[in-house]
């Protein structure tokens, strides 16, 4: 539906309908998700996806997302140009999980995709207003977080459909995850510098779907080097 602007008309507003304290977790999280009937539909290298009962909802839970309030801060400040997902909610988890309740999104082919990001990067008139919101939020990532990646992610998979059919851009904004993990391993006592206990708990049960999961050596690597880092504190 579309107002007589073109701009799309704002969407009845969801709420996630399980209780949730707010010491919850992402497994907790996901745990009452399920029992309330949602379905478990994607899964990223930082994310997966539920999906509502009715269809029309996804959640995207994190157990660790240093990027998530600045992709919610791009989808609230772009909302008006209809060209990224509805939020719905945003919530950060105990631990430093994040959650986004977003409007459904479908798949696009690969080239619909991959035009969709050249548009974007060439900052073309019919983006041109999702491409400022986009550098805006994306330098105050990088002025604000030490572990911002540096460049937009241009997965093909993050240009996807909405149910009304416009083309939206979601998930552009990450931690710089290989120059983050490596450092876990070399130096993890930066990490722990720069990352509050708190932020980072579940760090390494990221579910790494694309890049393939960390080997058990080095996830007991990982964990021991910054319980190690912690109790020099
Ligand atoms: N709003 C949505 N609707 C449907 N599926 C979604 C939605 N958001 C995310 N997903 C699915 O979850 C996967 C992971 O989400 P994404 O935000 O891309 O996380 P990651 O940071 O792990 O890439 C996506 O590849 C997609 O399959
Ligand atoms: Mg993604």
């Amino acid at each position: 539906m579309t107002l007589d602007d073109g701009r799309p008309a704002p969407a009845p507003r969801r709420h996630l309908a399980v209780p949730l304290g707010a010491e919850a977790d992402h497994r907790r999280l996901e745990r009452a998700l399920v029992a309330a009937g949602w379905t478990h539909c994607g899964a990223g290298d930082w994310a997966v996806a539920l999906r509502s009962p009715d269809g029309l909802t996804a959640a995207r839970i994190s157990p660790f997302d240093p990027a998530g309030p600045y992709t919610a801060a791009l989808y609230r400040e772009a909302a008006h140009t209809g060209q990224v997902p509805r939020l719905y909610e945003h919530r950060r988890l105990a631990g430093g999980g994040d959650l986004q309740l977003l409007e459904w999104l479908e798949p696009v082919a690969a080239d619909e995709a991959a035009d969709f990001h050249r548009a974007l990067t060439a900052r073309e008139p019919q983006v041109a207003a999702l491409a400022d919101v986009v550098r805006r939020v994306h330098e105050r990532g990088l002025r604000e977080q030490p572990w911002f990646a540096p460049k937009v992610d241009e997965n093909p998979d993050n240009i996807m459909r909405t149910a009304d059919g416009r083309l939206v851009a979601a998930d552009l904004f990450s931690a710089d995850g290989p120059r983050l993990y490596a450092t876990v391993l070399d130096d993890p006592d930066l990490v722990a510098a720069t990352i509050p206990e708190h932020e980072r708990r579940f760090m390494t049960e990221l579910p790494m779907t694309n890049t393939g999961a960390w080997s058990p050596e080095t996830l007991a690597a990982m964990r021991n080097g910054l319980a190690a880092a912690d109790a020099r504190c």
